[in-house]
């Protein structure tokens, strides 16, 4: 029998009740549905709307089916929606009259949200902490490979030497500001809905903030309307999750391309590669292919809610049940691509010779080469048609900037001196890049202390934070 049955002559159809519910998906909120109806019930007794003994009955009773669904020994009623009336539906019938009283001044509606926004708190909560064991990796292999050179790119050509601890740590930087955005998205959530009711508030005396601070929401929400209605913290969390694995995919895309032959510049290691069923040579970057793959599930799941939420006149609507799906899918799918990127990074070998070999060719000492005329008083328009010159000398002579000799070089422009054959040292060239945030060592050392000081500073937020996840029962 539904909870409704009283307006009700007949039962819904059997195929349209199992089209309607919810309960595959949001069983998952089962802690927090508890959670909120504990702490509802607490309130309500403290108002005196029912008995202490009401509520005990009712907490109690919600304490042992918690303890059950932990073990997998509750029995779910498929026949019930979703998991709000699983459960009240199970308490009910355990205690009878005190348990019917549970739903007093409440209504699924904030019922529905207060779990999701509790749910939403948790999951941001541990991408936080999987984004820093990622970027905790990232930094360790910067700082173990702090000197290595490679060929820096644009338009993928090459185009300057640069140390690959730089260019691992542009990688950390995008995951320190996704860090922040999971943190907003957190903060988004972190505002109570219960109370609202159906949508406009309730006639009883609820104490809106008793109920907040009980499951550890640092706010109440000051609309009842908005209070059901308002999705913007999953949105939030799905845009965070998004951003993120759209950075994970252009990591996965040059780990792809480095591990290949043309590039030889790292080696995965077997535990983050698959062979092939035919191919007896093959070693597959399967992991980072999938990852770079998830990446247009995740950005689904945010297009998905973006387009539930439009046009959705207030308050509740029943579209808003499809909130959830997409959510927890987005969140545990970015958590496991963290997981899995922060072991590929761990375990891989990084093959510096194959990095020097590479940044050795295609000029890239040229900028340098057209700096060193500058800073003998050569316009700098002028002495990048010099090097242009020489660059096409060395094309003719299929030979690099180094084969060239002085006579060469003074050919061009007579400012050239012996000492030019030392602006083409990959070592100087990339030592030489003292600007801020510039790929010279001084530079790269200061910028890893700032990456490690940024994560730690994460960290400690993140312990503060974490200490309210856990919605007291
Ligand atoms: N299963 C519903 C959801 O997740 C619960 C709220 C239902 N409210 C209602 N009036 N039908 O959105």
């Amino acid at each position: 029998m539904a909870l409704w049955s009283g307006r009700f002559d007949g039962n819904v159809d059997e195929f349209t009740q199992r089209f309607g519910a919810s309960l595959p998906v949001d069983k998952a909120l089962y802690v927090q549905d508890i959670a909120g109806s504990c702490a509802h019930a607490a309130m309500l007794a403290k108002q005196k709307i029912i008995s202490k003994a009401d509520a005990k009955a009712i907490q109690d009773t919600l304490a042992e089916i918690l303890h059950e669904i932990e073990k997998g020994e509750f029995v779910f009623n498929l026949n019930d929606e979703d998991i709000h009336m699983a459960i009240e539906s199970e308490l009910i019938k355990r205690i009878g009259a005190p348990g019917a009283r549970l739903h007093t001044g409440r209504s699924r509606n904030d019922q529905t949200v207060t779990d999701t926004r509790l749910f939403a708190k948790k999951c941001a909560c541990e991408l936080m902490e999987a984004n820093m064991g990622l970027r905790e990796a990232l930094i360790a292999c910067s700082t173990e490979h702090f000197s290595t050179i490679m060929p820096g790119y644009t338009h993928l050509q090459h185009a300057q030497p640069v140390l690959f601890s730089h260019h691992m740590l542009a990688y950390v930087w995008m995951f320190t500001r996704d860090f922040l955005r999971l943190q907003h998205a957190l903060d988004a959530a972190d505002a109570s809905p219960l109370g609202a009711a159906a949508l406009a508030g309730t006639t009883y005396p609820l104490d809106r903030k008793q109920t907040a601070a009980a499951l550890n929401f640092s706010r109440v929400i000051p609309n009842s309307l908005d209070a059901v209605s308002d999705r913007d913290f999953l949105l939030d969390l799905l845009y965070a999750c998004s951003v993120s694995i759209i950075h994970l995919s252009r990591l996965c895309e040059e780990i792809i391309l480095w591990s290949s032959t043309e590039f030889g510049f790292i080696t995965l290691s077997d535990s983050y590669s698959t062979g092939s069923s035919i191919m007896p040579q093959k070693k597959n970057p399967d992991f980072a292919e999938l990852i770079r793959g998830k990446s247009g599930r995740v950005v689904g799941d945010l297009m998905s809610l973006l387009m539930t939420m439009k046009s959705l006149p207030l308050a509740y609507n029943k579209d808003m049940q499809e909130d959830k799906e997409g959510a927890i899918d987005a969140a545990q799918t970015l958590k496991d691509c963290y997981e899995c990127m922060r072991g590929m990074i761990s375990t891989l070998t990084v093959h510096d010779d194959a990095m020097y070999t590479q940044a050795a060719k295609g000029y890239l000492a040229a900028t340098d080469v057209a700096d060193y005329l500058v800073k003998r008083g050569l316009p700098f328009r002028q002495a990048h048609e010099v090097v242009g010159h020489l660059i096409k000398l060395c094309e003719e002579r299929s030979c690099d900037l180094e084969d060239l000799t002085l006579q060469d070089f003074q050919a061009e422009c007579e400012l050239f001196e012996s000492d030019v054959l030392s602006s083409l040292d990959l070592q100087a060239i990339t030592r030489s890049r003292t600007t801020y945030g510039g790929t010279g060592h001084k530079a790269v050392l200061a910028q890893l202390d700032e990456a490690t000081n940024a994560l730690c500073s994460n960290r400690k937020t993140f312990t503060s934070l974490a200490a309210t996840i856990v919605p007291s029962h």
